[in-house]
C-alpha cells in the first residue's frame, strides 16, 4: 500500500468485479429489445468521459459493454476562484462529436455536490440528443448540494475524501489501482 493512504476502502478486484456489473448494466439498458423492435437510435451508444478523473474507469467499463459504442472526452473547469464550487461548470474541452439524436452516456469519477454533473446535463441536453445518462464510479449521496441522481453507481461511500483509480489529491495518486483514504498528514497537518 501507498505510505501517504490510511486505509483501502476498494481494492483493485472489488473494483474490477463492480466495473463488470456496471458494464452488464449498460449493455442491457441500451440493448435492442427484439420481439418489440423497439431499441436504441441507429447510431452506437456514445461513451463521453470526463477528464481526466475518468479515465481509468472509463478505460474499463468500456471494455465491459458489449455493445456498438463510440467514444469522446470533455474536460471541465469551474467558474471563478476559491475552492467552493460556484456550481457553474467551463467546458474547457467540448465533444468532437455532434449528439443530436444520440444516446450518451456520461462517465465520471466521483459525484460529490452534484453541481457539476446538474449542470453537464443541462448542457448537453440543450444539443438535442436522445438520452443523456451517467454513470459513476462512486457516488457521495449525503454530500449533495443540488438535486442529481446518477443512472449508474458503482459504489456508495461516505463523507470520505478518497483517491486512486483517477481520483486526485492535489494532481497525485489518480494510477493508485485501487480507492482508499488519504493520511490526514498529506493534507499539510
Ligand atoms: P461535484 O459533484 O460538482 O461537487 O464535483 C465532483 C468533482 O469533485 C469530481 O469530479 C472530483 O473531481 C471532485 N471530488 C469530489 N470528491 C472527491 C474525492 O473524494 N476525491 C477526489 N476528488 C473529488
Ligand atoms: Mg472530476
Amino acid at each position: 500500500m501507498h505510505p501517504d493512504i490510511q486505509e483501502i476502502l476498494f481494492s483493485q478486484e472489488q473494483i474490477a468485479a463492480r466495473v463488470h456489473e456496471l458494464g452488464a448494466a449498460v449493455a442491457a439498458q441500451y440493448a435492442p429489445v427484439p420481439s418489440s423492435g423497439e431499441g436504441p437510435a441507429g447510431r452506437p451508444l456514445l461513451a463521453v468521459g470526463i477528464l481526466k478523473g475518468s479515465v481509468p474507469f472509463f478505460a474499463d467499463l468500456i471494455r465491459a459493454v458489449p455493445l456498438p459504442l463510440e467514444i469522446d472526452f470533455m474536460a471541465l473547469s469551474s467558474y471563478g476562484c476559491g475552492t467552493v464550487s460556484s456550481g457553474e461548470v467551463r467546458i474547457a474541452k467540448d465533444l468532437g462529436t455532434d449528439i443530436a439524436g444520440r444516446d450518451v452516456l456520461v462517465v465520471e469519477d466521483i459525484v460529490d455536490s452534484g453541481r457539476t454533473l446538474a449542470c453537464l446535463k443541462r448542457l448537453l441536453a440543450a444539443r438535442g440528443p436522445r438520452s443523456v445518462r451517467v454513470c459513476t464510479l462512486l457516488d457521495k449521496p449525503s454530500r449533495r448540494a443540488v438535486p442529481f441522481e446518477p443512472d449508474f453507481v458503482g459504489f456508495t461511500v461516505g463523507d470520505v475524501f478518497v483517491v486512486g483509480c483517477g481520483m486526485d489529491y492535489a494532481g497525485r495518486y489518480r494510477n493508485l489501482p485501487y480507492i482508499g483514504v488519504l493520511k490526514p498528514s498529506v493534507y499539510g497537518g
